[in-house]
């Protein structure tokens, strides 16, 4: 498919493309015609598993290092935004993350702006800035306050958990019901949320890109249903045909639940730490107005667990296709 050209940017700068969301959305932008540049660190990071049809350009550049964005920004009219620094395999490491991600945002503002770019489109987190947000939530407000004080107009999109394939708070759902029979967990687990599957976020992060109405606004996110991370953990078990017990457990220090989790799940305790910490925090969508903009057919949680089960090449259980899945039939 060729894209119109004649309503929609044609030159498209991804920023995280080695990542979850970066990642998909290449496929998601080269399906749609779009050839695209990606702004990696390591070149070679960026492993295509299937070669996209439009060979994207790949040039380097770390936010971190301003000397580096000018190349990579250079005629481009919009850039997606989907970088973060939280990580490390130890929670020392992690603690860095908000004053990198304040910089790297800064960084990427001011080389968007010296090279004329004309929209940025971010990913970033639900949250109200009344609640107390976690460090990892306030850092994802930030980083969109700093995108949307330049010249260059911001499209923010804020979500909760994000349900696929290699999602960090997906993963976790996924390992600790695949190995547990009884989860003892934390009262924060029964927060509520509105997570929403990958492949309804690509669809509003590429809509947003053919949409200029978007340009300069902030929209919620967010799937059909209400939910609290011990729900989802309960729909994983429904949809696996697998019984498992969620016991509450009084208060436990987020650390502590952060190296529990590590040991369970592949997923890092520096990443672990940040996320848990954002589950004290409600993520639900106070606004709906990217669905009159862009109406995109939200898929349920269990069709989204599905399908991440579906991708899985390999895990805990061997989940490599739809057989895996119980999906009851008023979903499929
Ligand atoms: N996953 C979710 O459930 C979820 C939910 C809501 C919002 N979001 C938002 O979605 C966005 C993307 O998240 P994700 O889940 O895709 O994260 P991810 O898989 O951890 O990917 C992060 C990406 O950022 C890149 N990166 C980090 N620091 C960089 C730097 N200094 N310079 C250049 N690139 C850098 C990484 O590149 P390397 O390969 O070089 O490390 C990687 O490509 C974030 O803004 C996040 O807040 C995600």
């Amino acid at each position: 498919m060729t894209p119109d050209t004649r309503q929609t940017p044609k030159r498209i700068l991804v920023t995280g493309p080695t990542g979850f969301i970066g990642k998909r959305l290449l496929y998601k932008l080269d399906e749609k015609g779009y050839q695209v540049r990606c702004l990696v660190r390591p070149p070679e990071s960026l492993v295509l598993e299937i070669p996209l049809t439009h060979e994207p350009e790949i040039v380097y550049g770390d936010l971190l290092d301003p000397d580096s964005l000018n190349a990579a920004l250079v005629g481009m009219d919009t850039a997606y935004y989907l970088v973060h620094s939280m990580g490390g395999r130890s929670i020392r490491q992690t603690l860095a993350f908000e004053e990198k991600d304040r910089r790297a945002a800064e960084n990427f503002l001011r080389a968007a702006d010296s090279n004329g770019l004309k929209r940025i489109i971010y990913l970033g987190g639900l949250g109200d800035i009344s609640d107390n947000l976690s460090h990892h939530l306030a850092s994802r407000q930030e980083i969109g306050r700093i995108l949307q004080s330049g010249k260059v107009q911001t499209t923010i999109l804020r979500a909760a958990v994000i349900v696929g394939a290699g999602g960090a708070a997906f993963e976790i759902v996924r390992y600790l019901v695949e190995r547990l029979p009884i989860l003892m967990c934390p009262k924060w687990v029964y927060t509520q949320s509105q997570p929403i599957a990958i492949d309804n976020v690509l669809s509003y992060l590429a809509g947003c890109l053919e949409t200029p109405e978007t340009a300069g606004r902030s929209f919620d996110i967010g799937g059909p249903q209400i939910v609290s991370y011990a729900d989802l953990m309960r729909m994983y078990a429904r949809v696996r045909g697998l019984k498992r017990y969620i016991v509450g457990m009084p208060m436990v220090p987020f650390k502590l639940s952060a190296y529990w989790v590590n040991l369970i799940t592949p997923v890092p305790a520096g990443v672990v730490l940040p996320l848990a910490e954002g589950l004290r925090n409600e993520a639900v969508c106070r606004e709906n107005d990217i669905r009159k903009m862009l109406p995109v057919q939200l898929l349920s949680m269990e069709q989204a667990i599905c399908n991440a089960l579906a991708e899985e090449s390999e895990g805990p259980g061997k989940l490599l296709s739809q057989q895996a899945c119980f999906l009851p039939e008023d979903l499929q």
